[in-house]
């Protein structure tokens, strides 16, 4: 018995000195000191030996025990100590290695001349109004004093959904839609998209953006239109800038002008910016037509009003000196960093 208690003595001591893990030195207890383990088997035993063996083989197997039991604990030490470290080493964080810069997005050059328009107006009292892309041909057309079959309407042809719905071609139906709904003083901006069947090129594109305005009010005059234009003109390109207006024709206003301003890039002498005519046409305008009145239900023996339209991708191109349309929706950040 002496003999066994020895050998589990050195055995127990060379295992837990090669065991690697906590979860090892467990089963290792187990297998000597636990209630099935090799020492406890050795202790049941005792019942047979002599009175005089008794006490020191009793004495012999404590001291195995305590043995095992002292190696244990330094052992556990040891191993939580080297887990802990481990873990630690795996969770380091290096705080030397350059972090993952975040780009900062920019205002897309189109929206910063619409948040610009809209700023102008909106100090001037105006509302924003919107409607829908998707537009019946009532409202694009119709209402706008453009009947079907009308020459007019060449000049605008869309995308057509089926006889009755289009993509609208303009903003100007977002007028008759606020006029539908509101009565006079009517004061509102609406910025948006419009599309066209036009073929892709430096000056054109299917979709676009416009800023439409349209003012009603008892007594409002074309010198209002005028002054507006002016102010508008010069909040967006600067204070010496100066306003001409040509006779045009649209059918929802009369009379009608185009719109244009002195150039931005030579004052008005002449550049290759303005192809050397010292102005640059910008958007089209007028006195609100009787009948567009009429068909919202605007008396106009009482109201006048008048509209505008403005080409925003145009505007842009100008004030950022954009020579491409296509620039502006390639999405290319090398073009877009740049304002
Ligand atoms: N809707 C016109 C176009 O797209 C622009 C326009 C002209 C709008 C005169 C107006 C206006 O409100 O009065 O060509």
């Amino acid at each position: 018995m002496r003999e066994q208690l020895n050998n589990i003595k050195l055995e127990a001591e060379k295992r837990l000195n090669q065991a690697g893990s906590l979860a090892e030195l467990e089963s290792i207890r187990l297998q000597y000191l636990g209630k099935k383990g090799e020492l406890t088997a050795v202790l049941r035993g005792m019942g047979q030996l002599t009175p005089e063996e008794r006490p020191q083989i009793g004495q012999l197997a404590n001291e195995v025990r305590s043995f095992i039991e002292k190696i244990l604990e330094a052992k556990t030490k040891s191993l939580q100590e080297k887990e802990r470290l481990s873990r630690l080493e795996k969770e380091a964080i290096d705080v030397t290695i350059p972090g993952k810069r975040r780009f900062i997005g920019k205002k897309h050059p189109l929206s910063i001349v619409m948040d610009e328009i809209k700023e102008v107006f909106i100090g001037l009292g105006y509302e924003i109004a919107e409607g829908p892309e998707v537009e019946l041909d009532y409202y694009n057309f119709e209402a706008l004093n453009i009947p079907p079959g009308h020459p007019a309407r060449d000049s605008q042809d869309t995308f057509f959904i089926n006889d009755d719905f289009l993509l609208r071609s303009q903003t100007s139906p977002v007028q008759i839609r606020v006029m539908e709904k509101k009565k006079p003083p009517i004061k509102i901006i609406c910025p948006g998209r419009v599309y066209r069947s036009d073929a892709v090129d430096a000056t054109h594109s299917p979709i676009f953006y416009q800023v439409e305005g349209l003012v009603v009010d008892r007594g409002v005059t074309m010198g209002d239109l005028i002054g507006t234009l002016q102010l508008f003109a010069r909040s967006l390109f600067g204070e010496d800038t100066r306003i001409r207006l040509r006779p045009h024709h649209f059918q929802f206003t009369e009379p009608s002008a185009e719109v244009d301003v002195s150039c931005w890039s030579c004052g008005g002498k002449g550049c290759r910016m303005c192809k050397d005519e010292g102005w640059i046409e910008i958007l089209g305008a007028g006195m609100v037509h009787p009948n567009v009145l009429r068909i919202c239900g605007i008396d106009p023996k009482e109201y006048s009003g008048f509209a505008f339209g403005l080409g925003v991708e145009r505007t842009a191109m100008g004030k950022f000196n954009i020579d491409d349309m296509r620039l502006l929706y390639e999405n290319d950040m090398r073009f877009l960093r740049q304002f």
